[in-house]
């Protein structure tokens, strides 16, 4: 599906307000302000033009130098990321903590969500907020009417969020066929989805 495809400038539709996120676990590294129960809290909002490059900050530090130069990114370029599904995490300070974002892609015809970058900043990961980023971003890409959703990655942190290897999606190489995962988000949408992932294009 195309709709919701707006711009990353574009009025966001969903997450209209700020969630206030209680980040119960206190992390083993570091420390923050907290609210007036003493607990950290974590503000998640839509991406808006503003945080692009404090996102690009965050994605610097958590990644190895050269991360641009990944495959996927070549799936990124020159085409808008999902409003409404990039999300930002702040800090109580208004440091960002984590983010994510998605992009539209093409199998064919067939239209999906690649889901990435995400990152935690290392102060705040194990704390569950890139769960915690994954699962609202993707409960957003289930009511904005996405189908299907892949990624590059880990599979043993992505299993728990219901991505399994997706054999016959092929993304531009070099990449690991065993990193290449996916997600249903309506029943059978991945079905016997084959063949190379490419740039998404509104004609296809
Ligand atoms: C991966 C990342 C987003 C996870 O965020 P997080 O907030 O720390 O994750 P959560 O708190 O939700 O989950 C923590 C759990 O995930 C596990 N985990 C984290 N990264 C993992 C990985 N690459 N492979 C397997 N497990 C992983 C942790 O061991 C921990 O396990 P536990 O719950 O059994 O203790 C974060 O570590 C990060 O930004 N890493 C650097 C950038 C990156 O690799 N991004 C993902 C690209 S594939």
């Amino acid at each position: 599906m195309a709709e919701g495809q707006e711009g990353a400038d574009s009025p966001l539709s969903l997450f209209a307000g700020a969630v206030a996120l209680d980040v119960a676990r206190q992390s083993a590294r570091g420390s923050s302000r907290a609210d007036a129960e003493g607990r950290r809290v974590i503000e998640l909002r839509p991406e808006q033009t503003g945080d692009w490059w404090d996102v690009e900050a965050l994605y610097d530090l958590c990644f190895a130098p050269g991360r641009e130069a990944l495959s996927s990114y070549r799936l990124r370029d020159d085409v808008d990321p999902v409003a409404g599904l990039c999300l930002v995490a702040r800090d109580n300070d208004g440091t960002v903590a984590g983010a994510i974002r998605y992009w539209p892609i093409r199998i064919g015809a067939v239209e999906a969500l690649l889901l990435g970058p995400v990152a935690v900043h290392p102060t705040h990961q194990g704390e569950g907020l890139g769960g915690l980023l994954i699962e609202e971003s993707l409960i957003a890409a289930q009511e904005a009417g996405w189908d299907r959703v892949m990624l590059v990655g880990d599979a043993p942190y992505y299993n728990r969020f219901g991505f399994t290897k997706l054999d016959g999606v092929e993304m531009p190489p070099p990449t690991n066929p065993d990193r290449v995962l996916g997600r249903e988000l309506t029943p059978g949408a991945w079905g016997k989805i084959t063949g190379a992932v490419a740039r998404w294009s509104p004609a296809g």
